[in-house]
């Protein structure tokens, strides 16, 4: 059943529990997720956004048991990627005349999705509709992360309607922010924001700071995935901000994979000598083989350096890596240190290769790595010790 949120809102989503990945494999969505729709009820009826195909049936037949659907006078979509738009077709069938609202970027997805000729109004910043006592603002919010994307703000009740941004993937039935598990929340957000919205992050930025300025009040960010920021929700904002300008913390990350433990051996050899340098820096070593590349790319986001590392395997690199190596480039990360690193048998490719790599994806690359030949023996690993401490020193200057 939907669930009132204020005197005219109901949150009428889906709460997805058993999602483990997203965007195919792409993303892990370790504690699930929802897909947040929102019925307004003022004089006349608004739907925002609707739900993921899958739960299309579902979707519909829970809003029956709240309203008539012919009671439905306005549809709007803020973004329009299969987990917001999915269910249109199931709910259209109904109710086949109802306008939908959306940009004209949004209008193009929906008929390259579905192939259908609905109603649609075209809506940019600043267009309004009137729908009784309240008034819904429409703010172009292009690459927040799609084209199409814009946010919907209700005046009477003081919601931004944020769509992704703002969101996370996490399921629970509180709604709230204001909730336990805020840890969780958190760390769910950044996740968020690391995987999805950091390559927009110049337009988080420019948008949320035009926002600001139109002086909303704001009690609620209401996004479509995950809780709604109640308690305090200018928190989020401020944390978007600081994501969105260069963000990292006082860590390095060393990502490697291995094949008969010569490169973990040199990794942990190196993390000892960043910890030599300064004890304070938070290290974490993540074999790319085993460890949830979502994760990876989360703490490669909080990190002022990273490292990267492979054995040369066929005068490359281990292919977990490899595929590491592209989602790091697609996050056009700024202002971050890297260097690489590697055993070798023969020929001994792979670390040059990585610190190519590393300068093709944006970082800056602080020398030529270090490498060292089969099983590196007690002398060896103190040069990666003492490599490390250089390395730090060399990121943290
Ligand atoms: Fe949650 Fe961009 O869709």
């Amino acid at each position: 059943m939907g669930k009132q949120i204020t005197e005219h809102v109901k949150w009428v989503g889906k709460i997805d529990w058993q999602l483990k990945t997203f965007h195919g494999d792409e993303l892990s969505t370790s504690h699930g997720s929802s897909y947040n729709s929102y019925l307004i009820q003022d004089e006349k009826t608004v739907l925002i956004d609707t739900v993921w195909q899958p739960f299309d049936k579902e979707f519909v037949s829970r809003l029956k048991q709240e309203i008539d659907l012919k009671d439905i006078d306005y549809i709007v979509m803020c973004h329009n990627e299969i987990d917001h738009s999915g269910a249109l077709p199931e709910l259209m069938r109904e109710i086949p005349d109802t306008p939908i609202y959306c940009t004209a970027a949004g209008e193009k997805i929906i008929r390259g999705h579905y192939h259908c000729d609905w109603n649609f109004v075209n809506v940019k910043t600043g267009d309004t509709l009137n729908i009784g006592k309240g008034t819904l603002t429409f703010i172009q919010a292009p690459f927040l992360h799609w084209p199409d994307t814009m946010f919907a703000y209700l005046d009477t009740d003081h919601i931004l309607f944020s769509n992704d941004a703002f969101g996370q993937h996490y399921a629970t039935e509180s709604l709230f922010n204001d909730a336990n598990c805020k840890a969780e929340i958190y760390a769910e957000a950044i996740k968020y924001y690391a995987n999805i919205v950091v390559p927009y992050s110049n337009f988080v930025t420019k948008k949320v700071n035009e926002v600001l300025s139109m002086g909303l009040k704001i009690d609620m960010i209401a996004p479509s995935h995950g809780v709604i920021w109640r308690e305090d929700p200018a928190q989020i904002v401020t944390k978007y901000l600081e994501w969105a300008n260069d963000y990292q913390e006082d860590q390095i990350t060393l990502i490697y994979d291995t094949m008969w433990n010569s490169t973990r051996l040199m990794a942990e050899a190196i993390a000892d000598g960043i910890r030599d340098y300064d004890p304070n820096i938070k290290v974490k070593l993540m074999n790319a083989a085993k460890e949830d590349k979502s994760d990876i790319l989360t703490e490669v986001f909080r990190s002022k350096a990273i490292m990267l590392g492979s054995p040369t395997y066929n005068h490359g690199y281990l292919y977990s890596i490899a595929g590491m190596i592209e989602i790091i480039k697609g996050s056009a990360f700024k202002n971050k240190k890297a260097a690489a690193f590697g055993s070798y048998g023969w020929g001994g490719e792979a670390v040059k290769k990585l610190s190519d790599e590393l300068t093709a994806c944006g970082f800056e690359v602080v020398d030529e790595g270090i490498k060292a030949i089969w099983i590196p023996d007690e002398d060896v690993l103190a040069q990666c010790r003492a490599y490390g401490k250089s390395f730090a020193q060399k990121v943290s200057e």
